[in-house]
C-alpha cells in the first residue's frame, strides 16, 4: 500500500533551462533539457489545469531564466485564469518595464528576483555576464508595478562575508523578503564544491550580521536563512520530506519530487506525457520511495527528530553514501558523517585557490 500523502503546495514549473547567467553554483542538472525537448505551450497549460486539480494553490514559474520562454504571457495568463498565485522567479535580464507591467496585467503575483553579491563587480563575477545594472532596474521596475519583491541570494565562499551588504540591497530594493540560502551541492554546483564551500569563521560572522539584522528588520523584511548544512550537526529538514509540499515539473515534463531528483539515478522518473499528475503524485514509485518514515533505516527510523528533519536529503544521501534510502551523512549520527567531515578538510581551505567552473548555456 502507499503511504498517505495530503495533496501539494504548489507546482515548482521549471520552463526551460537556458539561462543568460553563468553561475558556478547552478544546482541544475550536469546534463540540461535542450530547448527542441522542452514541453510546448499546450503541453504546460494541461500540466497547470492537472496541478490546479490536484489541489495546487501556487504556480512558481522558473527555469533557468522563464523569460526565455516566448509564451511566457500566455503561460502566466492561464495560471491566472485557474485561480493560483503566480510567482515568476527570474535573473531580472530582460525583465524590461514593458515586459513586467504585461505579465502583472496577466496574472504575476509575485516576483522573485536572483542577485549573485552586492557591489556590480562581485555580482557580475559570480553571474559571469553583466547583469548587476539590469537586476536594479528590474527591481525599480517590480517595486514601480506594485508587486511584491523576493530578492534570494546563494551563498558560498565567495559572496558570504558581503551579506550585510546583500541585506543593505534588498532595503534598498524595497523588497518584502529576503532568501540567503547556502549553496546546495547538487547538480553543477557539486562540481565547484572545493570553490564554493565557506569556512566556519564565515558563517559564524554570518551568522550574526543575518540575526542582528533580522531583528532590526522585523515586520519591514522577512529575512529566510538556509543554513550550510555540511558544518551542521542535524541535516536541513529537505523539502519537508519527500513527496510532501510540492512537485516539480523540469522542461521537458519529467516529474520530480525535489527539483535536484535526477541526481538519484536509481529512481524512475515519471513524465506528463505518460501519466497524469495525479497518479504520479499519489501513486508513483518515485513519489512514494521516501515519504513518510517506513522506508527509513536506523538510525533514523528509531530517532525522534525524524518528525523534524525526516532523515534530511535524500539526494544528498545518494550523491555522498550511494543510496538514497540512507541516513543524510551530514548527519553526527550517521555511519557515514566522516564522508563529509573529510570533505571539509580537504575543500574548505585547499592550498590553490581553484577556478570556478562556469555554466555556459547555449540559448
Ligand atoms: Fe535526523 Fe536521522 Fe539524524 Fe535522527 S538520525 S537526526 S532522524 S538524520
Ligand atoms: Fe532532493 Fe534534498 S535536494 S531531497
Amino acid at each position: 500500500m502507499s503511504p498517505t500523502a495530503e495533496a501539494p503546495f504548489g507546482l515548482l514549473a521549471e520552463l526551460t533551462h537556458r539561462c543568460p547567467l553563468q553561475c558556478g553554483y547552478c544546482s541544475n542538472p550536469i546534463e540540461l533539457v535542450k530547448r527542441d525537448a522542452e514541453l510546448s505551450t499546450e503541453d504546460w497549460m494541461r500540466v497547470f489545469d492537472q496541478a490546479r486539480a490536484l489541489g495546487a494553490l501556487q504556480i512558481h514559474m522558473s527555469g533557468g531564466e522563464p523569460l526565455g520562454r516566448r509564451d511566457l504571457p500566455e503561460l502566466v495568463e492561464h495560471a491566472n485564469s485557474l485561480g493560483t498565485y503566480v510567482n515568476l522567479v527570474t535573473s531580472g535580464v530582460g525583465l524590461t518595464r514593458e515586459r513586467l507591467r504585461d505579465l502583472a496585467k496577466r496574472g504575476v503575483d509575485h516576483v522573485q528576483l536572483s542577485l549573485q553579491d552586492a557591489t556590480r563587480e562581485g555580482n557580475d563575477r559570480i553571474a559571469g555576464i553583466k547583469a548587476f545594472d539590469r537586476k536594479i532596474e528590474a527591481a525599480a521596475h517590480i517595486r514601480d508595478e506594485g508587486l511584491p519583491l523576493t530578492v534570494n541570494t546563494v551563498l558560498h565562499r565567495q559572496n558570504l562575508d558581503n551579506v550585510a551588504g546583500l541585506i543593505a540591497m534588498a532595503e534598498e530594493m524595497g523588497a518584502e523578503r529576503l532568501e540567503l540560502a547556502n549553496t546546495q551541492y547538487y547538480g553543477w554546483a557539486l562540481r565547484n564544491r572545493a570553490v564554493l564551500l565557506p569556512t566556519k569563521e564565515q558563517l559564524a560572522r554570518a551568522d550574526a550580521v543575518v540575526e542582528a539584522a533580522q531583528e532590526r528588520l522585523r515586520g519591514k523584511i522577512e529575512i529566510v536563512y538556509v543554513i550550510a548544512d555540511y558544518h551542521e550537526a542535524h541535516p536541513k529538514p529537505c523539502m519537508y520530506g519527500w513527496g510532501a509540499r510540492q512537485l516539480t515539473v523540469a522542461p521537458n515534463g519529467d516529474v520530480l519530487p525535489c527539483p535536484a531528483a535526477t541526481v538519484i539515478t536509481s529512481l524512475k522518473i515519471e513524465n506528463v506525457q505518460n501519466s497524469s499528475l495525479h497518479d504520479i503524485w499519489y501513486h508513483s514509485e518515485s513519489f512514494n520511495a521516501y515519504r513518510g518514515f517506513e522506508w527509513m533505516s536506523d538510525p533514523c527510523r528509531s530517532c525522534p527528530r525524524k518528525e523534524i528533519d525526516f532523515g534530511g536529503c535524500r539526494c544528498q544521501a545518494f550523491q555522498l553514501t550511494g543510496d538514497a534510502a540512507n541516513t543524510d551523512p551530514v548527519c553526527s549520527l550517521s555511519p557515514n558523517r566522516q564522508t563529509v567531515d573529510l570533505i571539509l578538510d580537504t575543500e574548505m581551505r585547499p592550498a590553490v585557490e581553484p577556478a570556478m567552473a562556469m555554466r555556459k548555456i547555449s540559448q
